[in-house]
C-alpha cells in the first residue's frame, strides 16, 4: 500500500515541504518526470522549487510506456547524476506515474526493464518516488504495478516495492482534461471496479473499496459533469478506491484483450479498454449496459473497425498477448478459463472490433 497521501484541492502547494525532509545531500537531485501537455503551463510549473542539480524531464504521453523508454531514462539520469537522485517524482497520467515508478525501481536493480516483467521480480528496494495524478482513473497511483509494453508482452512489473512512498491527490489539477479523455480514464476505473467486483477473485477486502468506487462512479457518469469541482473530487477517489479493489483481486476480460490491442495497434489504455468492453455484454451483461448509457450522456462515438485489416498474424499475436494474461481470465472465467476463452471465441471478439 502507498504508506503516505495528501487530498484537497490545492494540496500540490505542499509538494515543497514534503520533498525537502527527503532530500539526501546537495549532489542528490529530485527529477521530476512530468507530462509534456504541461510544459507552458506557468500556473503548475512555476509551483516546483527547483535546486542544486533537480531537473524536469518531460515525457510525452501520446504512447503507452515501454520498457526501452524506462531504460534510456534511467541511464540519462545516471550518466548526468553526481549521486543516486533523493527521489523520482511522477507528474501526469498512468504513463508518467507508471515511468516514474518504473525508474525508480531500474535505479536500484541491475539489468533491463522487460526482464522484471511479471510478478515479484524485483530485489531491491527503489528510490523514494512520488505520484501526482493530473487525470484520474488509472489507479496508477495506488496500484502495485508499472504496465509497460516490452519487445514480447505487454505487463507490468508488479512488486512490493513498485507502490509509491507519497502521493499528493490534488483534484484541482485535473480540471483541464478534455472530456473524451477524461471520459476514456474514468471508463478505466469503471471498468476496474465491474471486472473486480464481477470476478472469481473477490473478497471483502477488494470488495469493499470497489464498492465505494462504483458508486462514485455511477454518480459522475450518470449524474454529474465534468465540470463540477465534486465531480473532479468524487473521480480521484474513484481512481483511488478502484484501484486498491484490484490491487488485491484482478482485473478481467476487457484488460486482458485491451493489452492486446495495446500491443499490436499501439492503441491507448483507457480509450482500448472502452473499445473492448462496449463488445463484452456477454461477460457483463449489466456493466455493459450501463457503460453503454454513460457513454451516450456524453456523445462519446468509440473508433470502429480497428481490427478490421489485421492480418492473420497480427491477430495471433494480439491473442497470444491476451491470452498470456492468465491470472486475469482466471479472475473472469474461473480455474476452467481454457475452456471458456479459446483462440478462436477471442478471434472472433477481436473481430467485431
Ligand atoms: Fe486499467
Amino acid at each position: 500500500m502507498v504508506p503516505r497521501v495528501v487530498f484537497g484541492r490545492g494540496s500540490f502547494n505542499q509538494l515543497n515541504d514534503i520533498l525537502a525532509p527527503k532530500r539526501k545531500n546537495a549532489k542528490a537531485p529530485f527529477i521530476y518526470l512530468i507530462d509534456d501537455v504541461f510544459k507552458n503551463n506557468i500556473w503548475l510549473i512555476s509551483r516546483i522549487e527547483l535546486s542544486y542539480d533537480d531537473r524536469i524531464i518531460y515525457i510525452s504521453s501520446a504512447e503507452e510506456p515501454k520498457t526501452s523508454q524506462v531504460d534510456e531514462l534511467v541511464e540519462d539520469i545516471i550518466l548526468s547524476t553526481k549521486e543516486r537522485p533523493s527521489g523520482i517524482i511522477g507528474i501526469g497520467g498512468g504513463t508518467l506515474l507508471d515511468l516514474a515508478k518504473a525508474v525508480s525501481i531500474m535505479l536500484t536493480n541491475e539489468g533491463e526493464s522487460h526482464e522484471y516483467q511479471g510478478w515479484d521480480l524485483v530485489k531491491n528496494p527503489a528510490i523514494y518516488h512520488v505520484g501526482i495524478p493530473t487525470i484520474s482513473g488509472t489507479g496508477a497511483e495506488v496500484s502495485r504495478t508499472t504496465v509497460l509494453t516490452g519487445p514480447d508482452k505487454k505487463l507490468g512489473i508488479n512488486s512490493d516495492y513498485t507502490p509509491f512512498d507519497q502521493v499528493v491527490l490534488d483534484s484541482e489539477l485535473t480540471k483541464g482534461v478534455p472530456k473524451e479523455q477524461w471520459f476514456y480514464t474514468g471508463m478505466d476505473c469503471y471498468i476496474h471496479c465491474v471486472e473486480s467486483l464481477e470476478g472469481t477473485y473477490l473478497n471483502e477486502f477488494s470488495k469493499s473499496y470497489g464498492e465505494k468506487a462504483f458508486e462514485l462512479c455511477k454518480s459522475i457518469f450518470l449524474e454529474g459533469a465534468l465540470s463540477d469541482v465534486e465531480s473532479q473530487e468524487k473521480l480521484m477517489m474513484a481512481s483511488w478506491h478502484g484501484g486498491m479493489s484490484i490491487a488485491y483481486s484482478q482485473v478481467g476480460v476487457a484488460h486482458a484483450m485491451s493489452y492486446g490491442l495495446a500491443y499490436v495497434l499501439g492503441v491507448k489504455h483507457g480509450i482500448g479498454n472502452c473499445i473492448v468492453f462496449d463488445q463484452l455484454e456477454e461477460f457483463y451483461p449489466e456493466g455493459v449496459q450501463m457503460f453503454k448509457a454513460m457513454k451516450s450522456k456524453y456523445n462519446i462515438e468509440l473508433p470502429e473497425g480497428i481490427c478490421r485489416d489485421l492480418s492473420d498474424i497480427e491477430l495471433d499475436t494480439m491473442i497470444n498477448v491476451s491470452l498470456g494474461l492468465e491470472p486475469l481470465w482466471e479472475n473472469a472465467l474461473g480455474k476452467g478459463w481454457k475452456q471458456k476463452m479459446t483462440a478462436k471465441k477471442l478471434r472472433e471478439l477481436y473481430k467485431k472490433m
